[in-house]
């Protein structure tokens, strides 16, 4: 029997081998729209973003700046943020718990108060993920930093309330920690600099954001970040960057139908490792003007795979490669560095009939000449995606459960598939109907 809330259930169901064709519009990047949507606190002006992503995630991070009393307004794909008052300098638990990116706000809060109180974001599906270099880089800027009860307690002691500029060292290039020193860093005392900072190109959009509102920073986009601290930021007009991740994930929809298609806009340099991936594998990717890419397929080889920071290997990729990988001919390895617990998809996949095999962090995966369609569970944001191109390949219908994660984070995965020609759509498992014909999804 299936229960009440899988009653509720919605799942993608995908009729795999269909060919695709045509031209995909990719989206605004998610993790740089959220990392701007903390920075918008750091200005008591207005802050205009545009092409936003329509994502929960982004949803989120709308809830957690209104409940510290940011004034918001979303049209389209643009969102006016208004952060003059900001009444609370408390971020609520049950939002920060549901959106890690949301901790990104400690930063900008510290700056702008001189306090703020954010809880732990925890865990989540793909690994422990601390906050020890956010925290010390707060630390080293003269915050006063306290963990009690679950929460961040941050503050700067003095008269002036202000940060002061420092040089930290990051032990390892984390995203996040060096866009919460980069945000905190534009409005403190003096000049900080980040080394071994993170190089992905969501801090390059970050920064530049910063510095459209008045910021001065240097070096973003290197391992070393100068940020000479402003007394204040002015208001700004910014246009967020294509999502790169979306467009390696449909570069992978082409070369795993081997289809046709191209995409646009895109920002080839952000995605040069995996492009350089996927021509090692096979398909031909051209540039063919500067943000439109042309995927032609090409018969599967293995090849190996090790996800790095930036430019290395995205881990945001990994999932997606490895779905492609279990159709190349030959034995791949994929080794995961980044996140120690991010190959829980290699189940589902086995369950499409891929043959991998895993040791720790590392993945052996032996080219299958086809996968078959099955029920499968997503189990966090980039593992969703790899089922998707699965079922997209597979022979027969794919089922994919869990979709709370990929709304997480792929504006109109379906839709855009469907108008590259894909046979998917959502199915409601509400009908009883419904229920007794999709009755293997819980069996
Ligand atoms: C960001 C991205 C995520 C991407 C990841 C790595 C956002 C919203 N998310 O996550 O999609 O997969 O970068 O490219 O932008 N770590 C510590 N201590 C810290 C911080 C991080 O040990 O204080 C570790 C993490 O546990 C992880 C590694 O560093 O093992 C990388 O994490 P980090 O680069 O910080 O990723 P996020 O910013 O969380």
């Amino acid at each position: 029997m299936l229960s009440h809330l899988e009653k509720q259930q919605t799942v993608l169901e995908i009729q795999g081998q269909t060919i695709l064709k045509g031209e995909v519009i990719i989206s605004g990047a998610k993790n740089s729209a959220l990392a701007l949507m903390a920075g918008s606190l750091l200005c008591s002006e207005d802050c205009r973003l545009r092409n936003l992503p329509s994502l929960v995630d982004i949803n989120r991070m709308t809830q957690v700046l209104a409940a510290l009393g940011v004034k918001l307004q979303r049209t389209g794909d643009i969102l006016e943020i208004n952060a003059r008052n900001i009444g609370k300098s408390q971020a609520p638990y049950e939002l920060v718990s549901q959106l890690r990116a949301s901790f990104f706000v400690i930063g900008p809060l510290l700056a702008r108060l001189g306090m703020t109180r954010v809880p732990l974001p925890g865990g989540c599906a793909i690994g422990a993920r601390p906050v020890d270099l956010h925290v010390r880089g707060l630390q080293a800027m003269g915050a006063d930093v306290r963990i009690e009860h679950g929460e961040v307690h941050a503050c700067v002691k003095g008269s002036r309330s202000r940060l002061t500029g420092a040089k930290i060292y990051l032990d390892y290039p984390s995203v996040g920690a060096t866009e919460t020193i980069m945000m905190a860093a534009t409005l403190a005392d003096g000049e900080t600099i980040i080394e071994n900072a993170a190089q992905e190109p969501e801090i390059i959009d970050l920064a530049n954001f910063c510095c459209s509102m008045g910021a001065k920073i240097r070096g973003a986009g290197t391992n070393k970040i100068v940020i000479s601290g402003v007394e204040r930021l002015h208001s700004t007009d910014y246009h967020v960057i294509p999502d790169r991740i979306e467009a390696g994930t449909f570069l992978v929809a082409g070369a795993i139908t081997q289809s046709e298609i191209s995409l646009f806009p895109v920002i080839p340099e952000h995605i040069a490792s995996a492009i350089a991936k996927l021509r090692a594998i096979g398909p031909k990717v051209i540039i063919e003007e500067p943000n439109r890419l042309r995927l032609i397929p090409a018969p599967l080889r293995a090849t190996d795979v090790e996800t790095l920071p930036f430019p290395g290997f995205s881990t945001d990729m990994q999932a997606q490669f490895m779905a492609l990988l279990t159709l190349s001919e030959g034995n791949s390895v994929i080794t995961e560095t980044v996140f120690e617990n991010r190959l829980r998809h290699v189940a589902e996949l086995q369950r499409m009939g891929a043959d991998i095999r895993v040791k720790g962090n590392i993945a052996l995966v032996r080219g299958v000449p086809f996968l078959s369609g099955a029920p499968v569970m997503a189990t966090d944001l980039r593992a969703s995606a790899a089922l998707v191109l699965s079922g997209l390949a597979a022979q027969g219908k794919t089922l994919v459960q869990g979709l709370h994660h990929l709304d997480r984070g792929y504006d109109s995965l379906e839709e855009k598939l469907r108008k590259l020609g894909a046979n998917i759509r959502r199915v409601n498992l509400a009908s009883e109907e419904e229920l007794n014909s999709y009755s293997t999804v819980t069996s």
